[in-house]
């Protein structure tokens, strides 16, 4: 998820850009740049890292133009630097494009043009379509044919802007699964990922559909579906202050993150699962496969949430793939003498990609000459570039401390792993199909739940002065149980623990009495009968219980005093809409606490130090 952001006018485009570019910043900070047309030629200015470093370079250039298009960036291929920043060029650098998603298609389509004769200076997917744009500006087409032409032989998602120096009295704009806005001025337009960056300047915007395209004029506006038909598209008042949009509407980031799940894990799992054949595919990993899939043993190394997700990896892996897994604090790992080989795998999780307990672990892993394999969110960052391979997550910028869309991000690309693997192991092609079909089906389940966020906080109302809480699970549902009670620690400051429900009777039992809220994670799975007794030995001592349960099963509305239902998955995906209503729930504790839900006290949301 990166911020691109347009303006052509009568105004200097570049701090109209470059302000623009900071309301974008939350969706992604690891490097920007902007492009301008003047008098006679294109001109690009990048930098990595934060806008502000790109603002302090181009401040004493004095750089003024009236059309221009600037970006800011969140990898996803390509590690962040200068070169990858965008605005990409064409060869002659007559052609300057800007580009939010990813193009699936991009090594097929890199190869053609290579070809063709085309050379490549980045490693990014978006310099691809650059020259697939040049391709049929050399063959006499105008800038919006050309992007038409080039976009129609693309597979993914993108929203893109395009300024051409034989064409400079437009931006050429067009979007298919990422957002794009135009805001419509007096006698100026510019077009942005979102309002955020328009606000400033207009309250009148067009949003563009899937599959259209726009040519952009200083003084008016032209949108177009890609077969090229006129579309007549509404102007609309947006409402609202800027620190309201910001957060897209949402009171904080935590529960717009929260709320932007169904969107991560479809980014998270995009062009990655092979339906047909039941495989997944894991571009990151490619060269690994069979070393991973014949690892004598694969330790999961990890901190926090990240870690709570290799918890679950590890069910699925000895559950599909046959292979023994052990996960690992890495604070712990580090300064332990662990014994390693060749033969083994260690995996290493983490959303910021910069904990330092677990980079310390992966140093230590690499030394002894393990596989270390990264799954990572922030691309570029060490732990990812430290890795002999690895996946990213794709969950987009995480904002908020407690962690929630990457927690489910990195389940989705360790059930993928898992399937990558055990295919290639004993799963059938049969079994593999069903993994691969149940997770296609979890983004609309996901939002499933979400619909009930209003259910869950009249659930959460109840529980706000509550002291302590317990959070009980078996099986795939025990590191869900965990992951409740650390994001209600996280944010409400309220003691909870989570445990194997099994466990209770072996200690904790004793604190049970009516004060005690206690959450089960109850789906109707293979322990489920299991877990009844372990409700029934809860409610016998007065404790007071939530279940998190399957829609179909009513029974357990009469066992305890409050059920929030989720769909049914497969037990392996099931952790995936568990988490769902834990995470909203402890969210609206923390907020009926009013309670800086967004940066908790004594938290940071990346552990750099140990
Ligand atoms: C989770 O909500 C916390 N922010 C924290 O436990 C976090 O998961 C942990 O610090 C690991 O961070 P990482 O995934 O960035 O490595």
């Amino acid at each position: 998820m990166c911020g691109i952001v347009g303006y052509i006018g009568n105004k200097n485009s570049v701090p109209i850009l470059i302000d623009g570019l900071k309301r974008l910043e939350y969706r992604g900070y690891d490097s920007a740049g902007v492009g301008i047309l003047t008098k006679d030629k294109a001109e690009v200015y990048k930098r990595e890292g934060k806008v502000s470093e790109l603002e302090k370079y181009i401040s004493e250039l004095k750089l003024n133009s009236k059309i221009g298009i600037g970006h800011t960036r969140w990898a996803t291929h390509g590690i962040p630097n200068e070169v990858n920043a965008h605005p990409h060029f064409n060869p002659e650098k007559t052609l300057l494009v800007i580009h939010n998603g990813i193009i699936e298609n991009y090594s097929v389509l890199k190869k053609s043009l290579r070809d063709e004769g085309y050379q490549f200076v980045s490693d990014t997917d978006t310099e691809v379509l650059v020259n697939m744009i040049d391709v049929f500006l050399k063959k006499g087409q105008n800038l919006c044919n050309a992007v038409r032409y080039a976009l129609s032989k693309v597979e993914g998602t993108y929203g893109i802007a395009a300024i051409y120096i034989d064409e400079p009295d437009k931006i050429v704009v067009a979007r298919k699964g990422s957002p794009l806005v135009i805001g419509v001025g007096d006698n100026e337009n510019l077009i942005a990922s979102d309002v955020n960056a328009l606000i400033a300047h207009t309250k009148r915007v067009v949003y563009l559909e899937d599959n259209e395209v726009a040519e952009i004029y200083k003084d008016k506006f032209i949108v177009k579906t890609l077969e090229d038909e006129n579309l007549k598209k509404d102007i609309l008042e947006i409402e609202g202050s800027i620190e309201e949009i910001t957060k897209g509407g949402f009171p904080h980031f935590m529960f717009k993150e929260i709320m932007e799940q169904p969107e991560s894990i479809k980014n998270s799992l995009r062009g990655r699962v092979i339906l047909k054949d039941g495989l997944a595919k894991l571009g990151g990993l490619i060269g690994y496969e069979d070393r991973i899939a014949e690892s004598r043993r694969i330790i999961i190394c990890a901190c926090g949430t990240s870690w709570h997700a290799g918890l679950v990896a590890e069910y699925m892996i000895e559950q599909y793939a046959d292979i023994p897994v052990e996960v690992e604090y890495a604070s712990e790992f580090r300064y332990r003498n662990p014994i390693l080989s060749k033969d083994d795998t260690v995996i290493f999780i983490s959303q910021s990609g910069e904990t330092a307990d677990t980079l310390a672990a992966l140093k230590e892993a690499k030394r002894k000459g393990a596989l270390c394999v990264g799954v990572v969110n922030v691309v570029g960052s060490t732990i990812a570039r430290e890795s002999h391979t690895g996946v990213y997550i794709h969950a987009g910028p995480e904002i908020g401390v407690a962690s929630t869309k990457a927690f489910t991000a990195q389940l989705i690309v360790l059930s993928l792993i898992t399937l990558l693997i055990a295919r290639k192991k004993n799963l059938s092609v049969v079994d593999g199909r069903e993994i691969a079909q149940a997770i296609l089906e979890l983004p609309n389940q996901v939002q499933e739940i979400l619909n009930q966020n209003e259910l869950i906080e009249n659930v959460a109302e109840k529980f706000v002065s509550a002291n302590n809480f317990l959070y009980l699970g078996r099986g795939y549902q025990f590191p869900v149980a965990l992951e409740g009670a650390l994001k209600l620690k996280e944010i409400s400051y309220i003691h909870a623990e989570g445990y194997p429900a099994a466990e209770m009777k072996h200690g904790p039992i004793a604190l049970i009495d009516e004060n005690m809220p206690v959450v089960f994670i109850a789906p109707t799975d293979t322990v489920y009968e299991k877990v009844v007794s372990n409700i029934e030995e809860v409610k016998a001592r007065g404790g007071r219980i939530i279940a998190v349960a399957n829609n179909d099963n009513a029974k357990i509305d009469e066992l305890v005093e409050y059920t929030i239902k989720v769909p049914s998955t497969i037990p392996m995906l099931m952790p995936v809409l568990t988490v769902i209503p834990l995470q909203l729930m402890a969210y609206h504790i923390a907020v009926k606490k009013g309670l800086n839900v967004d940066q908790p006290r004594n938290l940071a949301k990346s552990v750099t130090v140990e």
